[in-house]
């Protein structure tokens, strides 16, 4: 019987990744832990409490207390706040890793999900079309912290047998938690600015053209992830996964396509210089090949849902 654990789960992926994982392995089975307060089904659905993953004793003790098996570790500084507290994000992201994986060897909790993220890659990096390996160099602290990350896992896997799986996650996309500091955070932010006002000021330009997903894809590939077994996954730092490419510009024409009257401006801040360093589009056919990626939403699909669930929670 699988326990699992799902550190930041009152955060943009852990919200929605909880009641997935409890539909399938049971609420009671399915425990849930942030700094933050989670929403009303996260807490009302299941095991769970406060838990600061950088507190490693208090941590420890909770996965050993409740026999957890499984560890998904989302908690992290995204890329533009950590731009502004530079060392803290690179202590939180390092620390809140080393953590589980300190933990994983000092329990069952053997198996762990931690993201990496498109933010691993830099402007020396093939733009378009990325490979799975290429260079990287990244030049923002959380991809700095992501790569380290990706390295420390691969470490851990080969030399103690820790069972780390990893996938780069492109910007996600969703409408029950907000994402908080990312880059990619404008095509979220866009949906509930369309909604309430029907116009959006960008800040990123309109060209500017980065790889998403819509949350369900992203999930439903993590868990995915999960379940295959260990001896067809060919790598153990961290999978490329494209999603859909497109630019600020092709989004709000995807908008006005359900709401003519919507209107984008631009207004470009610090996160462009971000997404000028990040991939255009990506190549992921070793996801594909070794644990079946897939996706099942493409822009316009992706679109009709969000306004119509944004609008749904805004009411
Ligand atoms: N979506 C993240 C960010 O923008 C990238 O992993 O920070």
């Amino acid at each position: 019987m699988e326990k699992i654990l799902v550190i930041g789960c009152s955060g943009q992926i852990g919200s929605e990744l909880v009641m997935t994982l409890r539909s399938i392995y049971g609420n009671e089975n399915v425990y849930a832990t942030d700094i933050k307060y989670p929403t009303d089904e996260v807490r009302d659905s299941g095991p769970g409490q406060i838990l600061d993953v950088l507190d490693f004793q208090n941590l420890l003790h909770y996965i050993v207390r409740n026999n957890i098996t499984q560890v998904y570790n989302l908690a992290a500084v995204l890329s533009g706040n950590a731009e502004k507290i530079p060392l803290q994000a690179w202590d939180i992201n390092m620390k809140a890793l080393i953590n589980t994986i300190l933990a994983a060897q000092q329990s069952d909790a053997k198996k762990l999900f931690w993201p990496s993220s498109i933010a691993v890659f830099g402007p020396t990096t093939p733009r378009h079309n990325t490979p799975q390996l290429t260079i990287m160099e990244p030049n923002t602290v959380y991809g700095i912290s992501k790569l380290a990350g990706e390295r420390w896992g691969e470490y851990y896997h080969q030399k103690y047998g820790i069972d780390f799986r990893s996938v780069r996650y492109p910007g996600l996309i969703s409408y029950k938690t907000e994402a908080g500091g990312g880059t990619t955070d404008y095509a979220v932010e866009i949906f509930y600015e369309a909604i309430r006002h029907g116009r959006y000021e960008c800040f990123l330009s309109a060209d500017t053209a980065l790889p998403m997903m819509f949350m369900d894809d992203a999930i439903n590939n993590t868990i995915r992830l999960m379940q295959t077994p260990g001896e067809n996954l060919t790598l153990r730092s961290s999978y490329n996964v494209a999603g859909i490419s497109f630019t600020p510009k092709q989004l709000a024409e995807s908008i006005k396509k359900y709401m003519p009257e919507f209107k984008i401006s631009y207004k470009p801040d610090f996160r462009q210089a971000i997404a000028n360093s990040w991939p255009a589009s990506i190549d992921d056919s070793v996801a594909r090949r070794d644990w079946g990626l897939t996706q099942e939403y493409d822009l316009d699909k992706m679109t009709k849902l969000m306004l119509e669930k944004v609008e749904e929670k805004l009411k």
